[in-house]
């Protein structure tokens, strides 16, 4: 039997779906890095759209003569029980860049062993290095807690690495979930460390990823006027699976699931064609039933928690402000800034906080048109009123 993965799958290409426009235009973009034209982007998209999985095909799909990372910042936030730092972030990058040349040792027989134990001993001593250590002519930090050296071993290696191997023309860091790296100690700082370093990497590309609206603060901190990157990352945004997509997704990756024409319809209204709930609502749909309008709404009501998943944990570290916020747009379908200042019982500085950390999770957009925030997920507006239909109350 054909099925849907709920989570990220380990053999990729199996699971992958079509994004074919996608994968050329950030992989034109990602070709520069071998013509000494260091990429720059920032794929944004809904949450559950693609983004992290699309990545992962991207890379997986480099050629050999291009070593590729992946860090995932809520990753390295979690361990850090929520306390993430900037040399937490470092230390993250510098075990994939050891993890990326572990695994392609061949290549680098010549100066492996020596790269890996010194990444290895950084780790294990907290930086504290014995004096004058080189290794690829970039120096090692001595002092422990020496933020700047460790910082410039760390965003200079990549570079090295490709200046030190013939067989090696670029290097590839994908940073996803970056809107986290907010919560680092001086994030304008950090992301303007991370900008001088790529000025003078002419091999080395970096993509930021992450679940954040298009018109959320940290996209201004990083890439607006007076951002660190100042506009030049090239901007893409992942969108979800069309209606005709969807369909095609379903008939190719799936063998058990038929629709009648308003049963499919329904179905694609209530994922909008996010993959995320697409694969997530397909497995608890009947199998080998033509599913009709009724079945659907039906296993949707009644499942809701299953396909809704992501917005419980969500929703269960918003603070209660965040929560009013996000129920005042639900029951007014969206409201302007001065209708939130008014009407929604906190203070201005409390609403421009709501906003900033709604925008910057991709819970709340920005409508121009009518200027209007209002919610970016459909199925969290769904799961809220499901569970007030039901309970009574909205989720706790
Ligand atoms: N192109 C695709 N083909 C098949 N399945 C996909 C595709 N893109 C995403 N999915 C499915 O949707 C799920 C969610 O995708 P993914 O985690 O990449 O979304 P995301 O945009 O990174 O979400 P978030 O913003 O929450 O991080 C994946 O686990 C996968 O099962
Ligand atoms: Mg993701």
């Amino acid at each position: 039997m054909k099925i849907l993965p709920v989570s990220m799958p380990k053999d990729i290409d199996k699971y992958f779906f079509n994004r074919t426009k996608d994968i050329n235009m950030i992989n034109t973009q990602l070709s520069t890095v071998k013509l000494d034209i260091p990429p720059q982007l920032l794929i944004t998209g809904y949450r559950g759209v693609g983004k992290t999985f699309l990545l992962k095909k991207v890379l997986n799909d480099q050629s050999s003569d291009v070593l590729t990372i992946f860090i995932d910042i809520s990753e390295i936030m979690g361990r850090q029980k929520g306390n993430l730092t900037e040399e937490e972030v470092l230390k993250a990058l510098l075990n994939a860049i050891d993890d990326a040349i572990s695994q392609n040792k061949k290549y680098y027989k010549k100066w492996i062993g020596k790269i890996a134990s010194s990444i290895k001993k950084l780790e294990l001593k907290n930086y504290d290095f014995s004096d004058n250590v080189n290794v690829l002519d970039v120096p090692i930090p001595v002092i422990s807690d020496n933020y700047d050296k460790l910082s410039k071993f760390t965003m200079e290696l990549p570079q090295k690495i490709v200046d030190s191997s013939d067989e090696i023309t670029g290097f590839i860091i994908v940073i996803d979930e970056f809107q986290l790296l907010k919560n680092v100690e001086d994030p304008e700082a950090f992301f303007w460390l991370i900008r001088s370093f790529t000025q003078k990497q002419f091999n080395v590309g970096y993509i930021f990823t992450g679940s954040v609206s298009k018109t959320a603060d940290i996209i201004n901190m990083i890439n607006g006027q007076e951002g660190a990157f100042g506009g030049r990352l090239i901007q893409i945004n992942v969108e979800p699976f069309t209606f005709d997509e969807t369909k095609r997704y379903i008939d190719e990756k799936s063998n058990n699931l038929k629709f009648t024409d308003e049963g499919f319809k329904r179905f694609y209204n209530c994922t909008r064609g996010i993959p995320l709930y697409i694969n997530s609502l397909s497995s608890i749909l009947p199998n080998n039933i033509v599913c009709d309008e009724d079945i659907i709404r039906q296993t949707l009501q009644l499942n809701i928690d299953q396909v809704a998943i992501m917005w419980i944990y969500i929703w269960g570290r918003l603070s209660q402000g965040e929560k009013d916020f996000i129920i005042y747009l639900l029951e007014h379908e969206g409201a302007t800034r001065a209708t939130l200042d008014n009407q929604l019982g906190y203070s201005k500085s409390s609403v421009t906080r709501f906003i900033d950390s709604l925008s910057n999770q991709g819970i709340i957009e920005f409508n121009t048109m009518d200027k209007k925030f209002v919610l970016a997920d459909k199925m969290l507006q769904f799961w809220l009123k499901i569970k007030l239909e039901t309970n009574g109350c909205y989720p706790l």
